[in-house]
């Protein structure tokens, strides 16, 4: 072994009291006092456009954290150019220099910056301090050293040689430059989706969500501190359309590295199918996009482990994560135990402002998540039965409270289309249905992400895992299908949901180099 073996980084309590918690308190009254202001970052130089836009916190939405610089079509040619530009040199390192770069982020990521991303993930995308934790330190320090792994790994595989003759493979970086577009709800993958190819010795446009900027520009600058290079990734805020229509028809492109809706995935291949002649390469297309995740229980599943499953699954950062569950299935022999179990636990779950440790749930990203989910709640009220939670408050932040809702339709909208957020629609089966309502569960959405299936009895799971193999590129036997980590449960889905590269695996960095076959007898 030649790097150091990758160990996933322990998870923090930031218990009551502890040093770590009055610390990190420390950070968030300090981040919360102050108005950021983000520049455009190209070759490493900052560039101040003046039309700007503005980072709040979706817990107290007046509150502005950050100002932030958009990039106008010129800037994005010229990102392009000076990524271009950097990756000659970049690609020409030693591998196992490029890899420092990243080790060193990640053990600078367990000191001095960790309080710096926690903070502004749990004041700017509103997750609490477990579910922060879990994300914009544990993960990211796991994707950055996993990944080192990973390419040590891909690096070291060679073919077969003798004494007359000499086979290598020479893993190339990609020629030209990889797009990288992250989402609002992982911190961790904003600095997997532009390090990853840029590990590989790619150079990288990156756009970072609007909605999570504060914590995307701080990866940013701990990359830049841990010794990355100007111009290997360049941060680039703004308009995604005109953005996308830039990168996405240059002839420089080499890849996508993408996560976010299907809707835009499904745009971006077809902008890339009609630009096909152009680039130099067929460009790398990784994307992870939507999903329908889904619970379903078997008569024999413990009530006890499904109520918890489908109240963690479902509403852990007020299920906004792609895994999140939001259809569940359940035998009407089991529904009254766990139905009342779901609502006492939701009962106790307090909803707030994630500065106050105590809260379990926290406000939806925006206006529209708000929107969009309140829609679907009042027309719940109408048609289908609210279980638990229904109410909704704009007046401070964008608070959707944790929503169960039942319905008698297996076509029901909220059991087929995915609305990312806390809202978890349930339909009762007759026991005698299972294996009819395994059919269910795989033919009623376009999506394949995670699902999850709670059975004591080994032929339900084994019906279950057979019935159900391609509807989830993650699949939990009793367990909430969330929380995937790195090195342990790689994660991406197929059908509706990607191209399941299965991000922080060897198979996701692959996808970053161009493999040269070199012979040479002697
Ligand atoms: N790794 C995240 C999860 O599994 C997406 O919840």
């Amino acid at each position: 072994r030649r790097v150091p073996p990758a160990v996933n980084e322990p998870v923090r309590s930031y218990a009551p009291g502890s040093p770590e918690r009055l610390s990190l308190q420390t950070r968030l009254e300090q981040m919360a006092a102050e108005e950021v202001e983000i520049p455009i970052v190209i070759g490493g130089r900052r560039i101040h456009t003046g039309n700007t836009g503005t980072v709040r916190m979706p817990c107290d939405h007046q509150h502005v954290l950050a100002t932030y610089h958009k990039a106008t079509p010129e800037l994005v040619h010229e990102a392009i150019a000076a990524a271009v530009a950097a990756r000659a040199e970049w690609a020409s390192w030693r591998w196992e220099e490029r890899a420092a770069v990243f080790l060193r982020a990640a053990e600078l990521l367990t000191t001095t910056w960790r309080n710096t991303l926690l903070a502004s993930t749990m004041l700017g995308q509103a997750k609490t301090v477990h579910q922060a934790e879990i994300d914009a330190t544990c993960e990211l320090i796991d994707f950055w050293r996993f990944n080192v792994q990973f390419a040590q790994e891909l690096y070291a595989e060679q073919p077969i040689s003798d004494h007359t003759m000499w086979n290598q493979l020479d893993y190339r970086p990609l020629e030209g430059f990889v797009y990288a577009v992250t989402p609002f709800n992982f911190t961790a993958i904003g600095g997997n989706l532009p390090g990853a190819p840029a590990l590989m010795g790619n150079a990288v446009l990156w756009k970072p969500s609007a909605t999570a900027l504060l914590s995307s520009w701080y990866t940013y600058l701990l990359l830049e501190e841990a010794g990355l290079p100007a111009g290997v990734i360049n941060f680039i805020p703004g308009d995604a359309s005109m953005i996308s229509d830039i990168a996405l028809t240059h002839r420089d492109l080499a890849g996508v590295h993408f996560t976010g809706s299907t809707g835009v995935f499904n745009s971006m291949w077809e902008t890339v199918g009609k630009n096909m002649g152009k680039y130099r390469s067929y460009p790398r297309i990784v994307g992870e996009t939507g999903g329908k995740d889904f619970i379903v229980a078997h008569p024999s599943a413990d009530p006890q482990a499904l109520a918890v499953g489908m109240v963690r699954g479902a509403f852990e950062y007020q299920g906004q994560k792609c895994s999140a569950a939001s259809r569940a299935y359940i035998p009407a022999s089991l529904w009254p135990t766990v139905k009342e179990r779901c609502i006492a636990m939701m009962g106790e779950m307090k909803q707030g402002d994630t500065r106050d440790f105590s809260n379990f749930v926290a406000a939806v990203i925006d206006e529209r998540a708000f929107n969009r989910l309140k829609v679907a709640i009042d027309e719940a009220k109408g048609n289908a039965t609210i279980v638990a939670g229904g109410y909704y408050d704009n007046s401070k932040g964008w608070f959707i409270q944790p929503t169960i809702v039942e319905t008698k339709d297996p076509n029901y909208r909220t059991l087929c289309e995915e609305l990312f957020g806390p809202l978890l629609t349930v339909y009762v089966y007759e026991d005698a249905q299972w294996l009819d309502t395994l059919k269910i569960v795989d033919g009623t959405s376009p999506y394949a992400l995670t699902g999850a299936v709670f059975s004591r009895d080994r032929q339900g799971v084994r019906e279950a895992m057979t019935h159900l193999r391609n509807a989830a590129g993650n699949f939990y036997v009793n367990d909430k299908p969330t929380g995937a980590v790195v090195g342990q449960q790689p994660f991406g889905g197929a059908r509706g949901s990607g191209t399941n590269d299965k991000a922080g695996s060897k198979s996701n960095l692959m996808r970053w180099v161009s493999t040269r076959t070199v012979k040479e007898t002697f």
